[in-house]
């Protein structure tokens, strides 16, 4: 069973399984206005999805069901909606004022993050042999890289006061190539772990402070690293200062981290005013998600449809497709906050979920996407809904490139929808030349099925605030998700099982224990040792 039972929604799927999207618009002209929503400079236009209001009603109705609105004050007031980890997860207090305790706190770091950030822009602090820095490089991996990375690269059209990169993989090639064309006197290190015991993290930043050392030849290099974390007391025994370490804490999960200090990379590459920005448009969404009825409520209604789509359309995977070059790092992101969060398989009490939970995420920007996967949308046999992502002006394309974009976008959108009917393939063929028994036998393959639904999600222009608004939509869908299958969002035990193995393997691999695990593994490591003599 993949539904949630018992709300007339499974009915609802097995009627609509005979109905077409673009008949409804034919049904009712004004459609495209009652299935469009606003809220914080974004406008978002379900008309698409095989809906009406009959399901909407049922949807809202499941909703109610689980005592959505007093869920979504559970996690804006800072309940503990973490259960497994008995705390709360409080990253709307990094953007809002409340819940106060929380709020105070994230403001202190917010004004020490400013006016350390202006004295590396106004070069009051630089690096070891007086240099101004240019370049910062952030450490970090999870959510402690995939946030700031994504809103550096969606920002990149805003002007940059330090150029940015990322460093996360412990594939050697990932930092090799950040300092291969970086000068160590300009370099800046954050050193982004909420944990700081993230190997990954910690191994990266080794090799920072060697490179630095080596080309510092005794100088002092302490104003070269910043670290964010959760535990300064790890990061001071690294060897960072103490007051360059910029605190987070446990109330704040490492996939909604990019507000708190672990966005201070944003900061640095475009100034503490962008930073703020991009948290006053998540604070926007915020009030929205809290106050809005839920049948407008932006996170409720986009949470809703996947349900529906996953649990009775028995959809498996959802794409993102943004229409703009510099939101092409949200697919990366999206995966992990949403199959992070709710990749679970029990609901808060422990009892094994009777139905799927999150999807696969994944996507690519637009229209680079349409060479290569959109034929699967358009021809394959699975139903994977879309949400195109459209900024509708862009301030640094040159004449007639955000007109053709923007036509794709929503071609691609339209034809999802239309599809093509079998005689016009066989017609094409015709007017192509084909003879009829042989247009008549080609036109299958060229004919599409269309009722493929798509969400357009638009704003006028990608801005910091924009795309804060932008980023706590996506964050309070996966909450409203979430709420509907009863299953805690904010932990992350699956991960573990795999980064305490790695010890154990990597003991093996130096020799250091003999450690027996099966077959297939003992042959691998087996096989490297014998190509990494001592
Ligand atoms: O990959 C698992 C994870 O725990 C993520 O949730 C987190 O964002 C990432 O590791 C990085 O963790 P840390 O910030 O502690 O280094």
């Amino acid at each position: 069973m993949t539904g949630i039972d018992g709300n007339g929604l499974e009915s609802e799927a097995i009627r609509l399984k005979e109905a077409k999207i673009s008949e409804f618009f034919l049904r009712d002209s004004e459609r495209a206005s009652r299935f469009t929503f606003q809220a914080a400079g974004l406008i978002l236009d379900l008309s698409k999805n095989m809906v009406d209001d009959s399901v909407m009603g049922k949807l809202i109705a499941l909703a109610k069901c689980r005592n959505m609105s007093q869920r979504i004050e559970a996690l804006l007031s800072g309940e503990r909606v973490n259960s497994t980890e008995r705390r709360a997860a409080a990253h709307t207090a990094l953007r809002l004022d409340q819940p106060a305790e929380y709020a105070a706190l994230a403001r202190t770091i917010q004004d020490r993050i400013s006016t350390y950030v202006a004295c590396i822009h106004s070069g009051a602090v630089r690096g070891f042999s007086g240099k101004p820095f240019t370049r910062v490089i952030n450490i970090g991996i999870g959510g402690s890289d995939l946030g700031p990375k994504m809103v550096c690269s969606a920002l990149d059209h805003c002007e940059h006061k330090l150029e940015t990169r990322f460093v996360s993989n412990v594939d050697g090639s990932d930092i090799a190539s950040a300092l291969a064309d970086s000068d160590p006197e300009s370099t800046l290190f954050v050193l982004a772990s909420k944990t700081f015991t993230t190997q990954e993290t910690l191994r990266n930043a080794q090799t920072a402070r060697l490179w630095l050392q080596a080309a510092a030849d005794g100088a002092d290099i302490a104003s070269h690293f910043v670290a964010v974390t959760a535990v300064p007391e790890r990061a001071e025994a690294f060897g960072v200062a103490a007051d360059q370490i910029f605190p987070m804490w446990d109330w704040v999960g490492g996939r909604y981290s990019l507000w708190s200090a672990i966005g201070i990379s944003i900061a640095l590459a475009f100034g503490g005013e962008v930073f703020a920005a991009l948290r006053n448009g998540a604070a926007e969404m915020d009030r929205h998600f809290a106050q809005a009825p839920l049948s407008e409520n932006l996170p409720v209604l986009m949470g809703l449809l996947g349900c529906w789509y996953r649990n009775y359309l028995k959809a498996q995977t959802q794409a993102i497709i943004p229409y703009a070059h510099n939101l092409r790092l949200l697919p990366a992101y999206l995966q992990q906050l949403e199959m992070e969060s709710n990749g679970k398989s029990v609901t808060r009490d422990g009892e094994a979920v009777p139905y799927t939970t999150a999807p696969v995420i994944w996507g690519e920007s637009g229209t680079n996407g349409q060479h290569s996967f959109h034929q699967l949308l358009h021809q394959g046999t699975d139903l994977i809904p879309v949400d195109f992502i459209l900024p509708l002006k862009n301030p640094v394309a040159p004449d007639g490139h955000q007109p053709l974009l923007v036509a794709n976008c929503l071609a691609q959108s339209r034809a999802l929808m239309m599809g093509k009917s079998l005689e016009q393939a066989r017609i094409e063929f015709l007017k192509d030349g084909c003879s009829a028994s042989e247009a008549q036998s080609l036109a299958p393959a060229r004919a599409m099925p269309g009722n493929r639904p798509s969400t357009l999600l638009m704003m006028e222009a990608l801005t910091p605030e924009t795309l804060g608004a932008l980023i706590a939509l996506y964050e309070h869908k996966v909450y409203v998700q979430s709420v509907i299958w009863d299953i805690n969002a904010f932990d992350q035990w699956g991960v573990e099982l795999g980064k305490q193995l790695c010890g154990d393997v990597l003991q093996a691999m130096s020799g250091l224990a003999e450690i027996k695990f099966d077959g297939s593994t003992d042959n691998a490591i087996a096989r490297f040792r014998s190509m990494h003599p001592k």
